[in-house]
């Protein structure tokens, strides 16, 4: 037998260590905040995406009364960013939630299963690594990649 064990090594970045064009993406996550569709669970995300084109792209969680039709602000970035802009690759994600408080939550939030998958594709296609930056109000979470978030992902068939 071979044991085998998978290590996430990511960075916890106060706000002011931020490069000015990656404080200006977490910037555009936080805002989009402002326009998620959240009257079921009042917890408000958004997401901003950097494409090789230099569009950043947002993205806000959109509810449903049938609770399984709405989505995440992740898809919604993503799936919007790729019908938009079908030839530009993700370079990067941030992600930002505001809590049923109205405020922003303090440690950052994390993709769900459905969007880590989502987002890998988009990660595939870039041929490279999509930096992920998980905002929190103190921190942010820099991550390497997304397959760093999906170890040992479904990717082919
Ligand atoms: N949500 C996101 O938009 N992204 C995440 O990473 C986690 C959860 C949304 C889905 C739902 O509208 C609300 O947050 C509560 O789960």
């Amino acid at each position: 037998m071979e044991h085998k064990k998978i290590v996430l090594e990511y960075e916890a970045l106060a706000h002011d260590e931020l490069f000015d064009t990656d404080a200006e993406l977490v910037k555009k996550a936080m805002g989009a905040t402002y326009r998620g569709y959240a009257p079921y669970s009042h917890f408000n995300v958004g997401a901003a995406i950097l494409l090789s084109n230099g569009v950043i792209v947002e993205g806000a969680n959109q509810e449903n009364v049938a609770y399984p039709s709405g989505t995440c602000a992740e898809r919604s970035a993503c799936f919007y960013a790729h019908a938009r802009y079908p030839e530009a690759k993700f370079e990067k994600i941030a992600i930002a939630a505001r809590g049923t408080d109205g405020e922003f939550i303090s440690e950052p939030v994390a993709p769900c299963g459905a969007c880590r998958q989502a987002l890998l594709e988009y990660e595939m296609l870039a041929g490279k690594p999509v930096m992920v930056y998980l905002v929190g109000r103190e921190k942010v979470y820099r991550i390497p990649s997304v397959i760093s978030l999906l170890p040992l992902a479904f990717t082919e068939f």
